[in-house]
């Protein structure tokens, strides 16, 4: 069963900058808005594991650019753009009385239970 998240109100996040949302106890996720489209991505990028998504930078309002090694991510899919390599990881969401609810993920990437 999926579960969402309640985060940010759309008019919270400001257009073309990125904004840290805790999702549980794992997982931080980025909040974009493009064009009036919110884009919800992992807060880790998948090259480094660096946790800074939420700095990069939006280009050809399309991608996000890592603020590290400026690799590029589409915003939807989380592929580069020539569709090869590391991803990064996106969630879908649901808007409901102005707020963000995130799709919380339904497995954990890290599991340290014996
Ligand atoms: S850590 Fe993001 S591109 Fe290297």
């Amino acid at each position: 069963m999926s579960k969402y998240i309640k985060s940010f109100k759309v008019s919270e996040i400001y257009n073309k900058r990125g904004r840290l949302f805790q999702l549980d106890e794992e997982t931080e996720v980025a909040i974009f808005k493009v064009q009036d489209e919110i884009y919800v991505v992992d807060n880790v990028c998948p090259h480094n594991h660096s946790p800074l998504m939420y700095q990069g930078y939006i280009e050809d309002n399309e991608f996000v650019v890592c603020p590290i090694h400026a690799f590029r991510f589409n915003l939807k899919t989380g592929e580069q753009p020539h569709g090869k390599g590391c991803k990064l990881r996106t969630f879908k969401y649901k808007i409901e009385d102005e707020y963000i609810y995130i799709k919380k993920p339904t497995f954990k990437i890290f599991d340290f239970e014996f």
